[in-house]
């Protein structure tokens, strides 16, 4: 596959190798990662912080803007307290390692579409590891049938939504299981905070769920166009999250990122037309793939994926469209077949012609 080159900031419109194209790839949704008020946000930051992280243990203790940071979005879910961790890619170890220090687990039941980020740090937590079939809750009991012993407790972990594909996790059906084997559940919402709920608090407000047996971390890279991860939640857990690890032994996003971190939350709340907005494209794009013949589910989710029978064929799709202009992803990651997949994120600043456009296009190369 041709190596692109970005050369722009990512949005409806990006220039790719020296050339302007219509853009469907990425996963800044709201394409804030260019936003005025998040630049001009992080320009001072810089000026005034350098290149320094936001917070130092090793230093002299934090800055106005990391605490200013975590209590954004702290408000923004709604919960006690928040931390904000080195990156989006280490929240679900600091976060399961707070949960394991603080209580004993038996096993550990992992979907098996979860993200790189879930699969490759259970090992290092020390606990049997038990694999459970994607998207499936009955597996899931099944599983916590056949693995669990007596008086033993169990973590159950996935992503909310799952990154390639876009799909949704059962969420309501896993807490439903997890509570009937008294199990604790953890999400990676990386891809569902900022995006779904009425408030944007992600997948568990999507799914109205709230539950003292569930809990979520997510990036802040994507729909909040910055840096970093955050864990919302209550104050003993969050101070476990404090205490572990990975915050005393991981550097803090850099002050820039965390001004941006803080924009972005700030502009996310101020505007929840924007999420309306983002829900209708999502709508749009999947329709209209479904009209053309493509599996794709509906849901607010702004990804849609799916696989052709060959990969030349994907490669050839792929390469008709960017000769006409548009830029899709041609995917191989987590949740794909050997072949990869096709991949599409819209985000809320594409207009429907440019939907249409894309949709219109896509009829001809497929
Ligand atoms: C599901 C999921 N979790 C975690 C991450 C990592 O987040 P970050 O890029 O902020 O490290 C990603 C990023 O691509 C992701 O898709």
């Amino acid at each position: 596959m041709p190596r692109y080159v970005m050369e722009s900031a990512p949005a409806a419109v990006t220039v790719i190798s020296g050339k302007r194209y219509l853009y469907f790839g990425g996963t800044g949704y709201y394409t804030l990662q260019n936003h005025p008020s998040l630049l001009q946000a992080a320009t001072a930051a810089l000026a005034r912080y350098g290149m320094h992280p936001a917070t130092s243990r090793g230093g002299f203790g934090t800055t106005p803007l990391y605490v200013a940071v975590e209590a954004a979005y702290a408000r923004f879910f709604g919960a006690e307290d928040a931390a904000y961790i080195a990156s989006g890619y280490l929240c679900n170890l600091a976060g399961l390692q707070a949960l394991t220090s603080a209580a004993r687990f038996g096993a550990i039941f992992v979907d098996r579409g979860s993200h790189y980020s879930m699969t490759d740090l259970l090992p290092a937590l020390g606990l049997p590891v038990v694999p459970f079939a994607y998207r499936d809750p009955e597996n899931l009991r099944r599983s916590l049938r056949a693995h669990l012993r007596a008086g033993q407790r169990a973590l159950v972990v996935s992503d909310g939504i799952f990154p390639l594909m876009g799909h949704l996790a059962p969420v309501p059906a896993y807490l439903e299981v997890a509570a009937a084997y008294d199990a604790v559940l953890w999400l990676d919402d990386s891809h569902g905070v900022g995006v779904l709920g009425e408030r944007g608090r992600g997948t568990c407000e999507h799914y109205g769920l709230a539950s003292e047996r569930l809990l979520f971390g997510g990036t802040l890279s994507k729909a909040f166009g910055a840096y970093g991860g955050v864990i919302p939640g209550r104050k003993d857990f969050v101070r476990a999250v404090r205490a572990g690890h990975v915050m005393n032994g991981a550097t803090s996003p850099t002050s820039p990122a965390a001004a941006a971190a803080l924009a972005g939350v700030e502009l996310l709340a101020a505007h929840p037309e924007w999420r309306i907005q983002l829900w209708n494209n999502a709508r749009m794009l999947k329709s209209g793939l479904r009209r053309l013949g493509l599996p794709v589910e509906d849901s607010p989710v702004p990804i849609a994926a799916w696989a052709l029978e060959s990969a030349q064929r994907m490669d050839g799709v792929q390469r008709a469209l960017m000769a006409r202009g548009i830029c899709i992803q041609r995917a191989r990651y987590v949740g794909a077949g050997p072949a990869g997949v096709l991949r599409v994120v819209v985000f809320s600043t594409h207009t429907a012609e440019q939907i249409g456009r894309l949709l219109e296009e896509l009829q001809r190369v497929l």
